[in-house]
């Protein structure tokens, strides 16, 4: 594990901007895996900006994203196929038909999981995108997820509903209580993952990654078991790894 500790929330977004620019570039068909929430969105912004500056080309790029709220349609703003256009896909030339989301809506969720889990397993992700939460989830995979789980109904711990709950309460909605995830195994499968984080609320979390035993008590200790894993994240992340 290669971790790498910024000063701040742009550096770190502009430092994973430039690894999943690499994969983009250097590849014939690029595969992404990508992840939504705060930490990715300022990469998401420098890629945007990169294509409209040096037209860096998507229409090869195939993507797979971890995870998608159960119940939510995709027209609603905080679904996580929603994120990814509002932040990513309306702004480059990736097909749509090369942009998957896991499916929140199917009415068999287990069914759904199994086909994207199939999908998947027909392709090699080059690059694996995450965030971590404040109990260590990667994806939704909350602690305790096992690890050769594959793509799951996660039923979210109170932690996560209530760290989810901003976006949800000032539009007067519950906040979704399960996910639909890629599960360990699903995201141990890919070449290369980078991780990122930012902010003081993520210190510990990312203090156990690095340090703690390897265990889903924490799921991104498991992180450590990959060959090719980079950790990027700002001082305040990294503050309790010196
Ligand atoms: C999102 C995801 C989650 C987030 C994590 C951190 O697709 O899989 O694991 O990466 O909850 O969220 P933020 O970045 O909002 O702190």
């Amino acid at each position: 594990m290669n971790v790498i500790i910024t000063k701040d929330y742009d550096e770190m977004s502009k430092k994973a901007a430039e690894v999943l620019l690499d994969v983009v570039k250097n590849n014939e068909t690029p595969v992404l895996g990508l992840a939504t929430g705060s930490s990715p969105i300022g990469a998401y912004q420098e890629m945007v900006k990169d294509h409209q500056e040096n037209g860096t080309d998507y229409s090869k790029v195939v993507s797979y994203n971890l995870d998608e709220y159960v119940g939510l349609p995709i027209s609603h703003k905080e679904s996580y196929y929603a994120f990814m256009h509002q932040h990513l896909f309306n702004h480059v030339n990736i097909k749509e038909e090369n942009v998957h989301v896991p499916n929140g809506l199917a009415e068999d969720l287990d069914q759904g999981c199994k086909e994207y889990e199939d999908m998947l397993k027909k392709v090699t992700i080059d690059l694996q995108l995450l965030g971590i939460g404040g109990n260590g989830h990667i994806g939704f995979n909350e602690p305790g997820t096992p690890v050769d789980s594959e793509t799951h109904v996660v039923d979210l711990t109170e932690k996560t509903i209530a760290d989810n709950s901003r976006f949800f309460i000032p539009l007067g909605e519950e906040t979704p209580t399960q996910a639909v995830s890629m599960g360990l195994a699903s995201i141990m499968r890919s070449k290369k993952i980078l991780l990122i984080a930012s902010g003081a609320n993520k210190a510990d979390a990312v203090y156990r990654m690095v340090n703690d035993p390897i265990s889903v008590d924490c799921p991104a200790t498991i992180l450590r078991n990959h060959p090719d894993v980079t950790v990027i994240v700002d001082a305040e992340a990294g503050a309790k790894l010196a």
